[in-house]
This record gives structure tokens, sequence and C-alpha cells, in this order.
């Protein structure tokens, strides 16, 4: 078997395209600030890459980009300033902040109907309380759209994640829970992980080494879905490994062409619906 590609490229071209054909009917655009302190050159490059696909869809997006050694109370006065400002509907804090800011505070400084990365305590609260208000994580929001364009309904399938960060695997097992999946969160401490993942029907790689996951860890005919960006040699890869682990998965994200487009289109996605909420009090 070899298996089937999960284009999340083509799926964000197409989510971007749909957004964009309904901004083009608003008078006034959405608008998104990000936030970037210090230099972190890959931070750079995801930071331009939001702002163009955002200008690209009739948004407007502003990148603050502030030095390395800006004050906690420095950065916590410009999202209070940003939090007031009603053109702005979403903010954006650029993960990792340099190591003297406390990312603690500075996410939860973010006023909540703003915090489109779904970072902040009451996003991730009303996410893991399954309230349809909650303004769900983008990564994580992204994986459960091509989940369910692949799979269709998800209910009674069991889902292994492997990583526990706040950003990709604590939300996602969330969302999953949330469609009636049945959650594992395998992490670091996890005892005899690859016996565990071959007993995923889903199979969620968000742990950060390079092609870790081989083609012993998969059941035949699960479905494979890597959140990895890893360099080796200069050439990109995944936690996952790619070629022999598509000869047992039905279904496959690539690195690069897989997850990462998806973020960046359910991140516009969450800055449309702030700003519907903020504008009209509609959903989407
Ligand atoms: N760093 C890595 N991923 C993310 C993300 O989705 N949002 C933010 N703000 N920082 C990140």
């Amino acid at each position: 078997m070899t298996a089937q590609i999960i284009d999340g490229k083509a799926t964000a071209e197409k989510i971007r395209n749909e957004l964009a054909e309904r901004i083009a009917g608003w008078e006034v655009k959405p608008y998104l600030a990000v936030i970037l302190v210090g230099n972190d050159p890959a931070s750079l490059i995801y930071d331009r890459n939001k702002q163009k696909a955002a200008q690209a869809m009739g948004m407007a997006c502003d990148i603050y980009h502030l030095p390395e050694e800006t004050k906690e109370d420095e950065l916590v006065e410009l999202i209070e300033r940003l939090n007031g400002e009603p053109r702005v509907n979403g903010i954006l804090v650029q993960m990792p902040l340099p190591r003297h800011i406390n990312s603690s505070r500075i996410i939860e400084t973010i006023a909540h109907e703003k915090d489109v990365d779904g970072f902040g305590p009451y996003n991730a609260g009303l996410l893991h309380e399954n309230d349809p208000r909650a303004m769900a994580a983008a990564t994580p929001k992204g994986i459960l759209y091509l989940l369910e364009q692949t799979l269709g309904d998800v209910t009674g399938k069991h889902a292994v994640i492997i990583g526990r960060s706040n950003i990709v695997g604590r939300p996602l097992s969330s969302l999953l829970l949330n469609k009636n999946c049945t959650v594992t969160v395998a992490h670091s401490k996890t005892v005899n992980l690859p016996a565990l993942a071959r007993q995923a029907d889903i199979l969620v790689a968000a742990c950060g080494q390079p092609k870790m996951v081989k083609k012993d860890w998969v059941k035949e005919g699960a479905t494979v879905i890597d959140v990895g960006i890893n360099r080796i040699d200069g050439k990109l890869c995944g936690d996952v490994d790619f070629d022999e682990v598509k000869e047992k998965a039905a279904y496959i994200t690539p690195v690069p062409g897989g997850v990462g487009p998806m973020t960046i289109a359910m991140l516009l996605d969450n800055t449309c619906q702030a700003y519907l909420n903020q504008n009209y009090n509609l959903k989407k």
C-alpha cells in the first residue's frame, strides 16, 4: 500500500480564497497585529508569511518588530494599547519569546476576544469545555480540518497524539475529544511508545524529533499527521519518517505542504471570526 497524500497546501489555498471572497464584501477590513520580539530567523520568516497571506486576502496586517532587549512591561503596554484600539481585531505574539519575558503573563494580557492564537486561558478553557465560543489554536484547528476532509466523521476513532505542548498536543486533544474520538496523549515519558502508536487510527506526530515515527509504529491503513518542522542538512523534514511510513499508512501529510500552510489559513480564519464577533456579534 502507498498512502494517499493529504494536500494541506491546496486545502489552505481553498480556505484563503473563500475568506478573500467574503472579505471583499466588507467595507472595513479585518486587522491583525503580529508582535515579534527579537530576531529569530524562523520566526521572522513565519511572520512575514502570515503578513503576506493576510494582505493577499485583503486583510490589514502590521508586524510590530521589537528589539530582543524589550522589557516585559513595554510589551505588556503595547498589547494593552492594541487591546484598546477598536480597529485591531486580532493580536498574535510570536512564540518563543526571549527568555527574560514571562510568556504566560504576555499571553494573559491579550484581550480574549482578540486572542486569535487561542493560547490564552479563557479560550483554552472554553475549548476544554467544548464551548462553541472558543477560538481554537490554529495548528490543531487546521489538523482537524484535514482529518474531517479526509475521513469524514471521526467519531470512535482512536487518535494518538505524540506531544503535549500548549500549541499543538493539548488543544488538539480537546478538539478531537469534542469530535468523539478516543484520545491518547503520549509524551517523552510514555512507556513503549511504538506499541501505543500502533493502536492509532489517527497518529499525530508533534514531538519535534526528526523522523522519529517509523514504519513499525504505524497500524496498516492509519492516517498519519506530521506536525514537525525540522532540518537535516538544510533539508526540511517532519517528525515522521515519510518514505517508510507512506508504505503502511492510508493517508499521510507531507512536510512541507501538509500541516504548515493550514496553520496560517486557520489563523486568518480566526481573525475573520474575531472581526465578525467584534463588529456584528455574528457567527461565521
Ligand atoms: N510559534 C510556533 N507556532 C506558533 C503559533 O501558532 N503562534 C504563535 N504566536 N507562535 C508560534
